[in-house]
């Protein structure tokens, strides 16, 4: 299919009725509705599609950087501004599926000189999506990354949002440069929120999103693992607000919704010739 801008897409539909859309530039999941009909992933009314930039809301992929620790390369890496090939797709009664992939390349080359091979799949079920980044090393030397699914959720009101599953976890402020931990048994975000909360024990957690008042729209189960071995999953808080709404987000449009993102950023992760390593998040419309 085509998408915004003429980009290519692909549309996995689910014979519940559930669907989701993603380009092939950056392997971007733009789309996510459930059998319902109703869109549960946020884009940006001014988002641009010019296959340069990277689209602003869906789930943009962050590798082998998070933010921009080493400067010659682009903030988040190289993941989220190529072009993936589609490698295959499936429907089946359970699931629809399909997986993009994205090697090192010379534009990947000239900002980070390692081999490596990236798969994203999604798996559209009637009840959910999972997400699944495998980063491999294809190299002959171990290289050392960072990874994160930046989902961009839709939700009613940023005012009114609470994400729980967090609490007891220390995290980096980002917006005062500070550590704290997580004290409330839910997060709420009435201004710029920009945190970056380190996973406590390895295995599967759930994040739940959902409203000050106390329910939940979405349960997001995240995971990461290197080798096999479970490792504990990061997750990144962020809204901009107005104040650092970027030129691409034109306010309001903030208001409408909040990254809650699996990451595998608090530190680096050495990654050995010929291994590889997993993040996931799998969403669970309620
Ligand atoms: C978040 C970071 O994950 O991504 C923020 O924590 C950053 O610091 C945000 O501003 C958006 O980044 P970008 O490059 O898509 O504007």
């Amino acid at each position: 299919s085509k998408g915004q801008g003429g980009l290519d897409t692909v549309v996995l539909r689910h014979v519940s009725g559930a669907s989701a859309e993603i380009y092939l530039f950056g392997a971007t999941l733009c789309s996510y509705k459930t059998s319902d009909g109703a869109e549960r992933i946020f884009v940006s009314p001014g988002a641009i599609y010019d296959g340069k930039k990277a689209i602003r809301g869906g789930v943009p992929l962050v590798f082998p950087q998070f933010g921009q620790p080493d400067k010659a390369m682009a903030q988040h890496g190289v993941a989220r501004t190529a072009m993936w090939t589609l490698k295959s797709v499936s429907d089946g009664v359970d699931a629809s599926c399909a997986t993009f992939s994205l090697s090192d390349n010379d534009d990947t080359r000239k900002v980070w000189d390692h081999a490596f091979a990236l798969e994203f799949t999604v798996v559209l079920s009637a009840v959910s999506l999972k997400m699944c980044l495998r980063v491999t090393n294809t190299g002959s030397a171990p290289f050392n990354f960072q990874a994160l699914l930046h989902t961009y959720f839709k939700i009613p009101d940023i005012g009114e949002c609470a994400v729980r599953g967090l609490a007891g976890r220390s995290y980096s402020d980002k917006v005062d440069n500070t550590t704290k931990t997580e004290g409330a048994p839910h997060i709420e975000l009435p201004s710029f929120t920009d945190r970056v909360y380190l996973g406590a024990e390895p295995g599967a957690k759930d994040v739940l999103v959902g409203s000050k008042a106390g329910t939940c729209s979405v349960v997001a189960v995240n995971e990461a693992s290197v080798v096999g071995q479970a490792v504990p999953c990061d997750v990144v808080v962020w809204n901009p607000y107005e104040e650092k709404s970027p030129g691409d987000l034109p306010p309001p449009a903030f208001k409408e919704f909040v990254c809650v993102e699996p990451g595998m950023v608090g530190k680096f992760y050495e990654l050995a010739p010929g291994s590889s390593a997993e993040l996931s998040q799998k969403i669970i419309p309620s």
